[in-house]
């Protein structure tokens, strides 16, 4: 049974405008249980890291996915990231556990982590902004149905502002007597590819929470964990809705600062200018900043996009449309570059795409990761696949059967057959440029660097002329065109050095 304890800090009521937790000391429970619901992307790294850093907590981890809960329990975990499969098999068995057994899991709980999918609406009211958040009512309507006694549930999943309130009442009309709720938010902040950097040594963690004696004591007994690892001062505590916005905020800004400077990429292919120059000069004004600043063929990743249109249909359900436009316009934007980058392909590959081979590196939304999730590299094949082109494809970590469903029409049943005669998953980024036109660079993955791949050799492999298009801005481009590549890259054009 979790205890009293007088230690833990909570910000004071009356001083709680994001202030560091680090001053008032308010009774609270220790939590020695964590059940988290949704062994994904977000819960299995997060929880391991807690179980991890926490080793008297112990860590269950549930999901309702048989193969992804098998997965975690084998050698081969079900999600690539640098450092986790070293975390998991430190702490898995000891005081970290994977299990589809939902309901034990929660009934044993202190704290619940409901970290859950939110994907964008498919249909319905708000069909294509919206959050689905079906699965965090199943997640809620579950726990309120099995706990039996008092748990701080907390949202881990990115959730429209105000999903607190739904929860609560979820909880309150379905709850069993003598079982009493309260809610947190704790939105995550870890980005894929360093997520369990991210994790170990977060800029901060944000708890919010209603202002009222019980709030605030959950809020100080989620904080206690956090502590065995975070600086107490990096634990930031605010009122619930602050900080299920600021969630939505950070990863808007983030892309709006990526969309900026895709903006600025296309005025400077047309100039002369080079974004990588412009984004070094204006990212050393430090109001600014360099970080988030690298052009490239758009963002992708589940999350940005998603939590954009969340925020859109929020501004239009407050009737702020100015708001939700403005916000629009960088998902907009980021479509817009990889149609801009399309067309270059094309117009350099003589205007026509038709029977030719394009070497596709990197399937992944970003390096260090398998996730596909809005990679851009779905898009952009599709366009080329319209094209008439023939693309071999080569991602160093993307499993095949993911590459397949994400390439197919869903529910349209014969399109993987069409798919499949227009593209070819290769073993290697050389196989992949045998005999093609052009070597087109989607993910920055390392190992496509100049100081890496053999690019003479390719060169020696594809027809003629040889072009690469550099989509991440990760190639030397004089390097290379000394080879006798044509080489294409965002932000970038060939009038660079001339008056002409
Ligand atoms: P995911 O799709 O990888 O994982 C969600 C998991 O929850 C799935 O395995 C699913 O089977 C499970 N699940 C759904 N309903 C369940 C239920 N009732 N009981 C048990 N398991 C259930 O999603 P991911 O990427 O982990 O994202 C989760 C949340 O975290 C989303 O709201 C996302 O926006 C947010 N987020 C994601 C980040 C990322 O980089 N992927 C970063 C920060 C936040």
């Amino acid at each position: 049974m979790a205890s009293e304890i007088p230690s833990g800090a909570v910000t004071p009521a009356n001083e709680r405008l994001s202030r560091p937790l680090d001053s008032i000391d308010i009774p609270h429970k220790a939590i020695k249980k964590i059940c988290c619901i949704g062994a994904g992307y977000v819960g299995g790294p997060t929880c391991a890291v807690i179980a991890y850093r926490s080793p008297n907590v112990i860590v269950t981890i549930v999901d309702l996915n048989q193969a992804r809960i098998d997965a975690w329990n084998s050698d081969n975990l079900p999600i690539y990231e640098p450092g986790l499969e070293e975390v998991v098999k430190a702490v898995r068995g000891k005081n970290l556990f994977f299990t589809t057994d939902v309901d034990t899991s929660i009934k044993e709980a202190d704290l619940i982590f409901v970290s859950v999918n939110t994907p964008t609406k498919k249909s319905g009211v708000g069909k294509g902004y919206a959050a689905d958040l079906g699965w965090v009512e199943s997640a809620t309507r579950h726990i309120a149905k099995v706990a039996t006694s008092d748990k701080i549930v907390v949202e881990k999943s990115t959730v429209p502002c105000r999903t607190a309130q739904s929860m609560r009442k979820i909880l309150d009309a379905n709850g069993k007597p003598g079982a009493r709720f309260d809610i947190l938010s704790n939105p995550e902040f870890l980005a894929e590819g360093t997520a369990i950097r991210d994790l170990l040594a977060p800029d901060r963690v944000l708890i919010g929470s209603l202002d009222t004696p019980d709030g605030r004591a959950a809020a100080a007994s989620l904080a206690d964990v956090y502590a065995n690892w975070v600086p107490r001062k990096q634990v930031i505590t605010m009122n619930l809705w602050s900080s299920e916005l600021s969630k939505l905020a950070a990863n808007a800004l983030l892309a709006q600062r990526i969309s900026s400077i895709n903006a600025l990429s296309a005025i400077c292919e047309a100039t002369g200018a080079d974004v990588d120059e412009v984004s070094y000069a204006v990212g050393l004004d430090s109001r600014i900043g360099p970080k988030f600043l690298k052009a490239s063929v758009g963002f992708g990743g589940s999350c940005f996009q998603k939590d954009i249109l969340n925020l859109v249909y929020l501004s239009e359900s407050l009737h702020l449309p100015d708001v939700a436009e403005y916000w629009r316009q960088v998902v907009e934007m980021n479509e817009s570059q990889k149609r801009r980058f399309t067309q270059r392909v094309i117009s350099n590959l003589f205007n026509t795409l038709t029977g030719k081979r394009l070497a596709v590196l990197g399937f992944a939304f970003k390096k260090d990761t398998g996730d596909t999730r809005e990679s851009a590299a779905i898009t952009l094949i599709k366009y080329f696949r319209q094209e008439q082109a023939k693309i071999a494809l080569y991602d160093p970590k993307v499993e095949e059967a993911q590459i397949w469903y994400d390439l197919a029409e869903p529910g349209v049943p014969d399109d993987l057959a069409a798919v499949k005669k227009q593209v070819t998953i290769c073993p290697s980024a050389y196989a992949a440029a045998e005999g093609a036109d052009a070597v087109i660079i989607c993910t920055e993955w390392d190992e496509f660097r100049d100081t890496q791949l053999d690019y003479e050799k390719i060169y020696a492999t594809m027809n003629k002329p040889a072009f690469i298009f550099d989509g991440r801005l990760i190639l030397n481009q004089k390097k290379l065109e000394a080879i006798g590549f044509k080489v294409e890259t965002i932000g970038r054009s060939r009038i660079a050095d001339s008056y002409e």
